[in-house]
């Protein structure tokens, strides 16, 4: 009997998530320097990491023969002092999506249903599977998000909802008022996790507290990995009602998010300039790579977010061959859009690079 066929149930049909080929692992294949590789696959931040949170690091390093600080108490200030929560609407995880399957662990079993958007982050189908409920995909006509062709898929059985604005991969966001009034028609026996991974890119916010204090049940989920460019240390949070964090709290792995990381987003948090600098950068990236992909014919997607789409009928094979030329991008043949690829907006010199190796591909 193999190991395989010891597992419970939905294990062996779990899709596996695909992350963006490490720069390691194709500098090793190919046998050339890693700096000479571009990463455009993960919408990791271009700039690197904030001063401050490489400071913090080598600092909290003297202490890590040391468990972390577990309610990891000082980073929980910080974010309330930064945002307005009480320190009891929060839970840390390693990356925003550990909160994913902390939801999944506690509302999500054989009996239930998740429901999410038919392109919706690949990331919430896997952890609702793995808790064995059946997800629910809604249409995303256009690649958007549909709020009533989700509510149309809730019923009794449904226990979550998840929402991502804007979304990763298709990169389409909603309005908040559509969302705020959406969140206000799901029914009490409904947990809605709006993921605000790109928040700090955004100008408009929902205003989750308000939805909170009128007693809709939401958690937000924001993350590290995005803007202030520490995907590498896996840290995020959701802020919830004190009930719900409470709950998450009480399943989340002791010690989840380590020393270094905690420092680090701490530091981060700290750092507006970086933010303001990460936004500017991003925004004068994505009118670079809209303007070259119109100069290549092709057509871009995506209004939001660090990441843009163009789609091209033979994307996978300039997906492999654009990483021939030492740029990673992001295939979505895993998603089902087979014709498009995503890529992270870089910094200017990235960006042309990946301009200049599509030119030579598409002549
Ligand atoms: C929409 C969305 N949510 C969550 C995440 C995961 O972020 P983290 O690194 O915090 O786990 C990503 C990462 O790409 C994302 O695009």
């Amino acid at each position: 009997m193999k190991f395989s066929d010891l597992t419970r149930d939905p294990i062996s049909s779990l899709p596996v998530y695909q992350p963006g080929k490490p720069i390691e692992l194709l500098a090793r294949e190919k046998g050339i320097p890693f700096n000479s590789i571009i990463k455009l696959a993960s919408n990791e931040n271009p700039l690197g990491s904030p001063a401050g949170a490489i400071k913090a690091v080598r600092e909290s390093a003297a202490n890590m023969a040391l468990y972390p600080e577990n309610s990891g108490h000082d980073l929980v200030q910080a974010l309330c002092v930064k945002n307005g929560f009480e320190p009891n609407q929060l839970t840390l995880g390693a990356g925003s999506n550990e909160i994913f399957y902390l939801l999944c662990d506690l509302f999500a079993d054989a009996d239930t249903q998740v429901v999410v958007g038919e392109y919706a982050f690949i990331s919430y189908r896997i952890s609702a599977m793995l808790a064995g409920a059946q997800v629910v995909p809604a249409a995303m006509p256009g690649m958007r998000h549909d709020l009533d062709a989700i509510l149309d898929a809730i019923t009794e059985q449904t226990r979550l909802v998840f929402l991502p604005n804007p979304n990763n991969p298709t990169g389409t966001a909603l309005p908040v008022a559509d969302i705020d009034r959406f969140a206000r028609q799901l029914p009490e026996w409904v947990v809605f996790c709006y993921d605000e991974a790109y928040a700090e890119y955004e100008d408009q916010s929902l205003d989750v507290q308000g939805l909170i204090r009128d007693g809709v049940k939401i958690i937000a989920t924001r993350t590290f990995s995005k803007i202030y460019g520490l995907a590498g240390l896996r840290i995020g949070y959701g802020f919830s009602d004190p009930a719900l964090a409470g709950l998450l709290n009480s399943v989340r792995p002791p010690f989840n998010t380590s020393t270094v990381a905690q420092a680090a987003a701490i530091a981060a948090l700290k750092d507006d300039a970086w933010v303001a600098r990460s936004r500017r950068v991003n925004s004068l990236g994505r009118e670079q790579l809209r303007e070259g992909f119109e100069g290549l014919g092709l057509s871009s997607f995506g209004e939001q977010g660090n990441f843009v789409l163009f789609s091209l009928e033979n994307a996978e094979q300039i997906f492999h061959s654009l990483q021939e030329m030492d740029v990673i991008v992001r295939s979505l043949a895993g998603y089902g859009l087979k014709d498009y690829l995503r890529v992270t907006i870089g910094t200017e010199e990235q960006n042309e690079r990946l301009l200049e190796a599509l030119g030579r591909l598409l002549k």
